[in-house]
C-alpha cells in the first residue's frame, strides 16, 4: 500500500536488530486517518471471506484492528496479555513469547466473546516471528473457530512469522511488506 510504504519511508526509523520504529503513526502516537485506510483496505481485501468477527492483541493492534471492524461491520476483540493466568476457566488462553522483549506472555479472550460459528479475521500491527499471531491461532483452535486469515500493517518478511502463517495454508495479507533493510534504508518486497 504506497501511502503506507511511503509513510513508513518518511517517518520510521530503524533500531539495531533489525526493528523498525514507527511509534509517530502507529506504535505509541496513533494517526486515526491512516487507521482508517488501512483498516478499508483489510475490510476491501478480506470483504467476501464472510469474517463475523476481529481478533487482535493489546495493544498496538487495537487501533488497526477495530478499523478493519468498522469497515468490515463486525466486532473486534483484543487478548488481553498477562504475566501469568491463574482462574482460567472461563477463558481461552495461550502462552506468547516475545523474542524482542524476551518475556513470556499469557494471553486470554473471554470463552463468551467467541461462538462456535465464527469466522475471525486476526489482525495485527507487526509480523515478525509470528508468536503473537501463533498465540492467537491456538486460541482459534481451542475455541473451535475458523480462521479466515490474517491482516497485518507491516511484516518483517525476512523472519519467521511469514512463513509460519502460509504454511499454515492462512491467507495473509500484509500492506507493507519489508524485504530488509539496507545501509538504513528500508526495502520493500515487490509483489
Ligand atoms: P511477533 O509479534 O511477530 O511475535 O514478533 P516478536 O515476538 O519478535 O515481537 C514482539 C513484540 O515486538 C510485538 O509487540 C511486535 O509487534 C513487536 N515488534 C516486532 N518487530 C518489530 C519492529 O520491527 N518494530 C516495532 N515497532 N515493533 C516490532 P508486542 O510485544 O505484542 O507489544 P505491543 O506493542 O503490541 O504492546
Ligand atoms: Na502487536
Ligand atoms: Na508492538
Amino acid at each position: 500500500m504506497k501511502i503506507l510504504e511511503d509513510r513508513i519511508r518518511q517517518d520510521g526509523t530503524i533500531l539495531p536488530g533489525n526493528v523498525l520504529k514507527v511509534d509517530n503513526f502507529l506504535n505509541h502516537q496513533v494517526d486515526p486517518q491512516l487507521m482508517d485506510q488501512l483498516g478499508a483496505e483489510f475490510a476491501r481485501q478480506f470483504a467476501d471471506a464472510g469474517i463475523t468477527k476481529v481478533l487482535t492483541v493489546e495493544s498496538s493492534g487495537i487501533a488497526p484492528a477495530v478499523m478493519a471492524a468498522l469497515h468490515l461491520g463486525v466486532p473486534m476483540i483484543f487478548a488481553r496479555k498477562h504475566k501469568s493466568l491463574t482462574l482460567t476457566d472461563h477463558l481461552y488462553t495461550a502462552k506468547v513469547y516475545s523474542y524482542t522483549k524476551q518475556v513470556n506472555n499469557d494471553i486470554s479472550i473471554d470463552r463468551r466473546f467467541l461462538d462456535p460459528d465464527d469466522k475471525v479475521l486476526i489482525i495485527d500491527d507487526f509480523l515478525a516471528n509470528g508468536q503473537a499471531v501463533q498465540g492467537l491461532l491456538d486460541i482459534a483452535e481451542s475455541a473451535n473457530i475458523k480462521v479466515a486469515g490474517v491482516g497485518v500493517v507491516i511484516e518483517k518478511r525476512f523472519q519467521k512469522g511469514h512463513q509460519l502463517v502460509t504454511d499454515a495454508g492462512i491467507p495473509l495479507v500484509a500492506l507493507a511488506s519489508i524485504a530488509a533493510f539496507e545501509n538504513g534504508t528500508v526495502t520493500f518486497a515487490q509483489d
